[in-house]
This record gives structure tokens, sequence and C-alpha cells, in this order.
């Protein structure tokens, strides 16, 4: 996987100025002319003052961790990238740090993280932003999670208040505090969603891994976005967008974890609207293995589920999605004997979740007689055998194809 690649790059890139004084070889990178500009691309959009992760913005934050980070770029653990695309299609938006930085930061601490020659403006964060924001929808309240264990996962509905049906072709979710974890936007009948609200007495209502809009077990929940910390603004491919239904409410679920302290929160999302109908609508097609039933007390127990494609259509993009017990997902187009990668995550990691899209933006055909093929395994260390659910404690083994009908 690239995270090999990185750290074979680390001992062969013709660089050995390991302690950085060795006479005649390249100086040592420093901070401000190489390192600070890395961070910044790479790191800084999580790494920031009043971020999600502790800060790397100055040199004395982290010129102490100059070990830490060599290290975890070198096992490829930052920044966070759960996808392995070495069999796979390339990713749009990638977060792998590109080799020559994961040297570059293993030569900084080697050289015991010099300083080098100020510079009055260090880089700027890189921090993407949608093209264009016609809408942003808020909680509506201040929500402070009045649970006693470390995570709460609640709903809550936005109205985005739509007259006619409009197709969303940009995404954001700004959240409202360190302690949103991730969240899941969907459309959901705005009915079902008051009668989940008017049952809880607090703002929103308690829900798990779907919308918890009266959901039964087969229910697959109409997903409009996903989002994990880190996630960039999510632009849909040209020309596609996701139909929003005019007499449909979206619903936000979000995953506050506790640990670090309970605040108020007022999470937001920012739509960005096509202002006429795009020529190639997009759905969230979900794929699933239903049927799994996972024993107690069982490692790595998989199982798949294959779907027929039934019309020509082109893939983009795909959502993974699993719970806790999660271990690894992948999804393949199986035409024939050949089987391609749509993506592959050896392992599952249920803060990091979002959308990937292929860096190809022409995106992958799709042909009548195709299968879509899910692949999943899970460790159940519980005495319970777990199966498909919305709640805590069920599991899933779901993706969402963004594909466009069509060629
Ligand atoms: C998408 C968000 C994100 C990005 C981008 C990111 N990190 Fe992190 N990083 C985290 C989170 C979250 C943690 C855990 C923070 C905590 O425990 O406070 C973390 C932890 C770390 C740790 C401590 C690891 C440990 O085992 O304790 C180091 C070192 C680190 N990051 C370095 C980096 C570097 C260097 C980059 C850029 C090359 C980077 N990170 C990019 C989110 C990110």
């Amino acid at each position: 996987m690239a995270v090999v690649l990185a750290v074979t790059g680390c001992g062969t890139g013709g660089d050995p100025s390991g302690n950085g004084n060795g006479g005649g070889t390249r100086p040592p990178p420093t901070w401000y002319q190489e390192v600070q500009p890395v961070l910044a691309r790479h790191c800084l959009a999580c790494h920031a003052d009043g971020g999600l992760a502790f800060s790397l913005e100055r040199y004395e934050d982290a010129a102490p961790l100059s070990g830490p980070i060599a290290e975890t770029v070198a096992t490829g653990q930052m920044p966070p990238w759960p996808p392995d695309e070495t069999d796979c299609e390339p990713l749009a938006d990638s977060r792998t740090l590109p080799a020559q930085d994961v040297t570059l930061l293993g030569r900084w601490f080697d050289a015991d993280a010099p300083l080098g020659t100020p510079v009055t403006e260090t880089a700027p964060p890189v921090v993407p932003n949608l093209p264009r924001v016609d809408r942003e929808l808020d909680l509506g309240v201040d929500y402070v999670p009045a649970t006693a264990g470390t995570d709460e996962y609640r709903c809550f509905i936005l109205d985005h208040g739509l007259e006619d049906d409009t197709d969303l072709i940009g995404v954001e979710v700004v959240p409202g505090s360190s302690m949103v974890h991730h969240a899941l936007v969907f459309q959901a009948d705005p009915d079902r969603a008051a009668e989940a609200e008017a049952h809880d007495p607090e703002p929103g209502w308690r829900c798990f891994g779907g919308p918890g809009t009266g959901a039964t077990a087969t229910d697959v929940p109409d997903v409009v976005a996903a989002w994990a910390p880190g996630t960039p603004p999510t632009v849909y491919p040209e020309g596609t967008g996701i139909p929003l239904r005019s007499h449909r409410v979206l619903v936000i679920q979000i995953h506050y974890s506790l640990v670090g302290g309970i605040v108020p929160d007022r999470t937001a999302i920012r739509l960005m609207l096509a202002e006429e109908r795009v020529g190639r609508p997009a759905r969230l097609m979900p794929i699933y293995w239903l049927g799994l039933v996972i024993p107690p007390f069982t490692g790595d127990y998989g199982g798949s589920s294959s779907h027929n494609v039934i019309a020509p259509g082109r893939l983009y993009g795909v959502i993974p999605h699993m719970h806790r017990l999660g271990r690894r997902i992948r999804v393949d187009r199986v035409r024939g004997s050949e089987r391609r990668c749509v993506v592959d995550i050896p392992r599952w990691d249920f803060h990091w979740q979002q959308i990937y899209f292929f860096a190809d933006a022409a995106g992958m055909d799709l042909e009548v007689l195709d299968e879509l093929r899910i692949e999943c395994a899970f460790d159940n260390p519980t005495e319970e055998t777990v199966r498909w659910g919305d709640g805590t404690d069920d599991e899933m083994c779901l993706a969402y194809l963004y594909v466009v009908d069509g060629h």
C-alpha cells in the first residue's frame, strides 16, 4: 500500500544525511523553509489552535513532537486516510502524504528540528471551501449533550424549505464544536422525523447509524452526505447532483464524543444548489449485505453480497458504512472474470467516514450483467449474535454508490 512505498522512500530517497550534518550532503530541512509549509498543507486542517487535534501551528508546538511526527507519517498513521488504493481506483483529495514529504519530516527529526531563517509570513493552512453557499442550515438550538456516557448519537431536522425539487451539487458540514466526531445527512419523511422529534423531550432525538425515523431492520436509509473530521467540502462531479425533494426534510445524525468535555453545539451544513436542474442527476445507490449474522466471540468474520447492475450507468464515488464491530470493507465491480476494486478499507475506523470520489473525473462505467460486490468482515468480542440494524449494537455492511444512469 501507499504507506509501504512511503517508508521505502524514506530509506532509499538518495539522501544519506541522516544526522543532517554530514559534510558535503544537502543541509537538513528547516522549520521555516520546508517543514511548516508541509504541515500547513497536509496537517493544519486538523492540527490547528482550537481544532480537532493538538496544534502544530508553531515551531514551539511541533519541534518537541518531531519524533512522533516523523514516525506517524512514516507508518501512514498520519494523515488519517483509511482507503488502500494499491489495487483500487485512485481517489480524489487523497490525504496520503507524498513520499518526499515523509522523507523531509524524517530528516527534520534526525537533524534535531532546526528552525531555519524566520520568515515574516508562514504558509496559511490549506482549508478548502465550497465555491458557493446557497443555503446554510443549522441545528436551530445550541445543543448540549445530556448523556452520562462518553458518546451520544443524535438526529436533528434540517428543513431546507425548498419549494421545488432542487439538485444538490455541493455540501459542507461545519461542525459546531470539537465534540462532533462524525455526521451523516439523510433525506427523510417530514412526518416521521417530526414524530421521532416529538418522542424525545430534548432537542432532536437519539439515533444511530441512520436517521432513526421509524426505520425497520431492512430499511436502508437515504443518505445525502457523510462527513468525518478533515473531510473537505464535497463538490459533486461536474454536471451531476443529488435531487433534493421539496416534500422531504434533511436529517443530520451527529456522533458526539464527550471525552474532551461538554460544550454547546450548533453544527451547520452548507448547501450548494444547482441554478437549473442538472443534466445528470445522481443517486446514492445502496448495496448491502443485509443478511449478516455475526456469531458471538468471532474475529474477522466475513461475508459478501452481489448486486446485479440492471441498467448502464457511471459510478463516480462511494460511501462505505459499517458500525463499530466493522473490521474491513471492500467494494468491487465484477465483470465476468474481471474484478475491479472500487474501494478497499482494510482497517475500518468508524470515526473516519466520508464519500470518496475517484480521481478520474470520468468515473467507472457500469454495464448490464456487471455485478457490484460488497464484502465486509467483523470482529465480535461480545456474547451476542449481531445482526443488521440501526442500533449502536447492531451492524451494517453497506455502501452508497454515487451513480448516474446512462453513459
Ligand atoms: C483529518 C484530520 C487530521 C489530519 C489531516 C492530520 N491529523 Fe494528526 N491527528 C489527528 C487526530 C484526530 C489525532 C488524535 C488527536 C489526539 O489524540 O488529540 C492525531 C494525532 C496525531 C499525532 C499523535 C499520534 C499518536 O499516536 O498519539 C501526531 C504525531 C500527528 N497527528 C501528526 C500529524 C501530521 C504530521 C499530520 C500531517 C502530515 C497530521 N497529523 C494530519 C487528525 C489529523
